[in-house]
Formats: C-alpha cells, sequence, structure tokens
C-alpha cells in the first residue's frame, strides 16, 4: 500500500460503483500520489506518465512552485467574487498578455472558455447581422451544448438533438471547404491550431495562414481554441506562434495553471470590449488558488527553460519515433510538434493503454488509431527512452507489427 493511499484500489472502484455516474471508462487502478511525470497507485506501484492529467498537468504531478504558491494563497483568500479585485487575477492576465495579446476573461474549463469565445465572437458581429460559425471536422471542443455543437462528429451530437443553430463543419486542412460556407451571415471561424483528441492534426502552413486571409478578406473573427495546445506544450507559449498567424480570440484551459482547473479566453482588446458587464459571467473564474497557480505555471516556465527543454525533448521522441516507424508496418504516420505526439497506427491501437499500464507507463489513444503523448514539459531525457522503450515493445507485440 502506497502511504497515501487509505484502501486498496478495488475498495475506491467498489465505492464508485455505487455512488460515482458511470459515464467514463477508468483503467481499474485508484492513483494517490504524483510526483514530476511519475504517478503511484494505492498499491504503491510507480507509472511513468506520458500523459499526465490528459494535458493538464503540464509541468507534470505536483510541481513544488505551484504547490507553494497554492499553499501560500489558501491561508489569504480561497474565493472573491469578481465583484472585487485581486492580485492574482491582474497579474495573471499580465502575464499571460506579455506572452500572448490583448485581455483576458477567465472561467473554469476548456468547454465553458468555448462558451465564452462563442458568445463573445457574436456578440461583435451582432451589429453587422452575423452569427454563424464555421469549425472542423475531426474537432473536439468540448461537451457543453454550443462547445458540442462546433465539434464536429455526429457521435458526440446522438441523442442531444437539437443543437444549437448557427454551426456548419468545414474539412481540416481544405480551405476550399472553408470558402464554400463562407455567407454574409458568418461571424467567425473557430479551429484549434494542433488538432489533440482528432489525432494530433497539424494543419499545412497554407491553411493556416489561409485562414487568416480568408477572415481578413470576409471580415470575420478567427478563433483559436488553444486548450491543448496553449502554455508551451508545442514549443511556444501558444500554437499560433507557430505560425505567426495572430488570432482575434484564443481559448485557454488545462495545462494553464499546471492541472489547477482555470479556462480563460484571451481577445484583442477592440474585440475584448464587447463582453460587458452582464453579457457573461463565471462566479468561479479567476479566483485566486486558480490565478495563482498559474502565476507560478509561467514562472516555472520560464525560470526552469522549458521552452528550450520542450525543443530538445520533442527532437529525442522524435529520433525515437522516426526508428520505431522505420521498423513497424503498422505504424501508418507520425505526427509530433513540441510535446504533442502522434503515432497513427493502420490498426485499432486501444490496447495499448493496458499493456503499456502493465509495464508501468501512461499513454493514451484517441481516434481509435492514435498513441497520444502530451507529456510535461519538464519531462527528462531519461524518461523519454524509458517511456518510448516499453511503447515499442507494447507496437512490437500488436498483430501485423
Ligand atoms: C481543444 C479542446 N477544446 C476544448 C476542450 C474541452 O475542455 P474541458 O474538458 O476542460 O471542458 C478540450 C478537451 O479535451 C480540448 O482538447
Amino acid at each position: 500500500m502506497h502511504p497515501a493511499a487509505t484502501q486498496s484500489s478495488q475498495a475506491t472502484i467498489e465505492t464508485f460503483q455505487q455512488y460515482v455516474i458511470a459515464n467514463y471508462n477508468r483503467y481499474p487502478i485508484s492513483l494517490v500520489h504524483g510526483e514530476g511525470s511519475y504517478v503511484w497507485d494505492a498499491e504503491g506501484k510507480r507509472y511513468l506518465d506520458l500523459f499526465p492529467g490528459w494535458g493538464c498537468d503540464i509541468l507534470g504531478h505536483c510541481p513544488p512552485q505551484v504547490v507553494k504558491a497554492v499553499q501560500e494563497q489558501v491561508a489569504h483568500l480561497i474565493h472573491i467574487p469578481n465583484t472585487w479585485y485581486t492580485e492574482a487575477q491582474g497579474e495573471f492576465a499580465k502575464l499571460l498578455g506579455e506572452r500572448g495579446f490583448g485581455k483576458s476573461f477567465f472561467c473554469n474549463s476548456g468547454a465553458e472558455a468555448i462558451e465564452g469565445a462563442i458568445k463573445l465572437a457574436r456578440l461583435a458581429k451582432t451589429g453587422e447581422g452575423k452569427f454563424k460559425i464555421i469549425t472542423f471536422g475531426n474537432s473536439f471542443h468540448g461537451r457543453t451544448y454550443a462547445a458540442v455543437t462546433a465539434t464536429a462528429q455526429p457521435k458526440y451530437h446522438e441523442g442531444l438533438g437539437p443543437m444549437v443553430p448557427g454551426f456548419s463543419y468545414a474539412t481540416h486542412n481544405d480551405l476550399a471547404s472553408v470558402k464554400r460556407l463562407i455567407d454574409k451571415e458568418t461571424a467567425a471561424i473557430l479551429i484549434e491550431p494542433i488538432q489533440g483528441e482528432g489525432g494530433i492534426n497539424i494543419p499545412t502552413d497554407e491553411f493556416i495562414h489561409g485562414l487568416r486571409a480568408l477572415c481578413d478578406e470576409h471580415g470575420l473573427l478567427l478563433v483559436f481554441d488553444e486548450v491543448q495546445t496553449c502554455m508551451g506544450r508545442t514549443g511556444t507559449w501558444f500554437g499560433y506562434q507557430q505560425w505567426g498567424v495572430q488570432p482575434d480570440i484564443l481559448t485557454m484551459a488545462k495545462g494553464v495553471c499546471a492541472g489547477v482547473a482555470c479556462g480563460v479566453v484571451m481577445a484583442r482588446p477592440e474585440i475584448a470590449q464587447y463582453l460587458k458587464p452582464g453579457k457573461h459571467a463565471s462566479t468561479f473564474g479567476g479566483n485566486p488558488l486558480a490565478m495563482a497557480a498559474g502565476v507560478a505555471t509561467i514562472r516555472t516556465i520560464e525560470d526552469d527553460h522549458l521552452l528550450e527543454n520542450v525543443k530538445a525533448m520533442s527532437a529525442r521522441f522524435a529520433g525515437h519515433v522516426a526508428r520505431l516507424a522505420a521498423e513497424l508496418p503498422v505504424i501508418r504516420e507520425t505526427r509530433i510538434r513540441g510535446m504533442m505526439i502522434g503515432i497513427d497506427l493502420h490498426v485499432p491501437g486501444t490496447t495499448c493503454v493496458q499493456k503499456c499500464m502493465e509495464r508501468g507507463v501512461l499513454i493514451n489513444v484517441t481516434h481509435d488509431t492514435v498513441i497520444r503523448l502530451l507529456p510535461a514539459l519538464n519531462i527528462t531525457a531519461e524518461q523519454v527512452d524509458e517511456g518510448m522503450a516499453v511503447i515499442g515493445e507494447v507496437l512490437r507485440d500488436l498483430p501485423g507489427a
């Protein structure tokens, strides 16, 4: 038993079976403690976590600077409503704006940030009679009604209709398909600069620059969903900086406060002004604990030179992945940008998660066939080698490898 555990994994599973709604498929272990890229289960087994917190634990588990900042903040103020000013919210917004652009609105999750971005885009364009939003096949924007409507795949809509009106879906990496959907009522284009849940799909330079040009030509807002790509994940503070294509509105969540729940809508000041008092709000948004964690996250990334580490470790992952791809015909394609790693297989890959877990490595499989890793920005070279050795073993065991 791990010292942080009070009961076995099995006992926790039994409590869940009785009291927790079963809307997630869960692996049969209870995790009790984490440090950096390692996490332990109740029985004391250690795992190398190459998918910490589904991308939220961007500095690994319990980064000391963030733990300290939250501990200090919690003793002063836990929650303060947005009817008052707090130092931490102003400071975090300033740090984000200096590394990105414009002004920020704070909420608590990715879906909530998307809702805010959609409302802001419509508010900014309502005077021109524009409200339609174009999104993309294989996208993922969250589970609330507008966010799940923006998410193009029909499987996410089944049984939920009617969906929110005003959304249409273009094909990723296909500018002509976007052009066909633009009309006088189109307000915005919403896109993840790199599709995450859709399988680490990296757009071409022409496509992403072409979207900006289309927005400029037709007076549309370009909204980047950076819930997964923000905070150095791609090797730059934000995904858009990979291309130098400036969005008008940008959403963040997941890693933005290193695992403390937070969502952000960032907008150019001319657009941000449309979010006036009474138009949008979030009770917990911008709470002192999340804001203190966010400030500590930015400081840690800078003090520990983690953007440089992302570049070095990304190249190291890429070397391993390229060697595996040369060896194993079961690998169809590999897609890597910073600490976003996708290994697309010719066969379903879901069994790889359990097999890696048995060998002490946590990974994810998305879109049925894509092994997805979102490692912590501070992962070490030894951990990259350790994890890729296990993934290699598991892939060699696949049928048709
Ligand atoms: C790009 C993107 N947008 C939005 C979301 C929704 O975020 P949340 O689950 O915090 O609501 C996700 C979650 O995976 C995401 O990857």
